[in-house]
């Protein structure tokens, strides 16, 4: 009965991977603080990207990691259209066409050497304006890639409307963008950092929200609807859950949660010294993101919970 009169079901089209790409690796490397994830080859990546359609997953989001030399103040590398990033969308657009819903990270940190979201000016302050210039770049480069929605996550103001009329100068209208909404400066992210490789030494206070504030995050909601949202993320999920009700109740688009590289790493370092159910944990982790409004959830457990499911 409790089966039958359930509020909230989990299903394999909720679920989206995100996936690290690594240039010039021969073979995928374990992240240290998520075991089970990888930093991919290209080949890999386009097995982890066949794994997923197989599952049911709905969707990939791809993060490149570039070797440490071609990374620059500009972060040219994630504008070269033989960049890495560009170069995995090809390949795994090849391997899986429209099957798979392909998305790509469009922010400048992991091809900064610095490791900010945006440039620098003078001071050493990110110059919002100057890096939508950027962005504005490397979002035309990722669709031309075969990205076929971006993901904007490096939180300048403006971000979104700069995007949306790079794709539709560029002929293309039909990329979708999936809006980093509500991004908090998160102590969560940590094990992603060591995932892309990050150069970031201090924080992005200056451009990500204070973990206090909810008020803010459906101001950003309001601005990123108003830019042309399709859909649209709160970033974490698990902490956030009471951002993400909100944003859910008042955004008439698609509803996206993160569920970030701390919370997969909480969940699996408690599990490896026996403190806790793991596969319980998991879904547990996930129903909560779902129940407080999530339609789909960026989840690096995505393959295996949909096979599972
Ligand atoms: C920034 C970005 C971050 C994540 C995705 N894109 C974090 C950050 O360093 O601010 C975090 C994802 C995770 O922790 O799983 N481009």
């Amino acid at each position: 009965m409790r089966r039958m009169v359930a509020e909230t079901r989990l299903h394999p089209a909720d679920l989206v991977l995100p996936a690290f790409v690594r240039e010039g690796i021969g073979a995928p490397v374990e992240i240290g603080a998520m075991p089970g994830v990888f930093q991919h080859t290209r080949d890999s990546l386009r097995k982890a990207a066949v794994e997923a359609v197989e599952a049911g997953v709905s969707g990939i989001m791809l993060y490149g990691v570039p070797e440490e030399a071609k990374k620059d103040g500009l972060g040219t590398a994630g504008t070269d259209p033989d960049g890495i990033l560009q170069v995995a969308l090809r390949d795994v657009r090849a391997e899986v066409g429209d099957d798979l819903i392909i998305m790509s990270d469009l922010c400048l940190d992991e091809f900064t050497d610095h490791g900010h979201c945006g440039v620098l000016d003078e001071q050493g302050r990110v110059d919002n304006d100057a890096t939508l210039e950027r962005y504005a770049e490397m979002a035309q480069v990722q669709a031309d890639a075969g990205a076929h929605v971006l993901g904007p996550s490096g939180m300048m103001d403006g971000q979104i409307g700069v995007v949306r009329d790079a794709l539709d100068q560029t002929g293309h209208e039909d990329v979708a963008m999936l809006a980093y909404t509500a991004k908090y400066s998160s102590a969560f992210y940590g094990p992603f950092r060591e995932a892309v490789g990050s150069s970031l030494k201090g924080d992005r206070k200056t451009y990500q929200q204070d973990p206090g504030n909810a008020r803010e995050a459906l101001r950003e909601l309001a601005l990123d609807l108003e830019e042309g949202a399709d859909m649209v993320m709160v970033k974490p999920a698990g902490p956030y859950l009471d951002i993400l009700a909100r944003v859910a109740e008042a955004a008439d688009v698609p509803v996206a949660a993160y569920q970030i590289s701390g919370e997969y790493a909480m969940i699996e370092a408690a599990a490896e010294r026996g403190w806790i159910d793991r596969d319980k944990a998991i879904l547990e982790s996930l129903l909560g993101i779902k129940r407080a409004g999530a339609q789909m959830i960026l989840t690096y457990w995505a393959t295996e919970v949909a096979r599972q499911l």
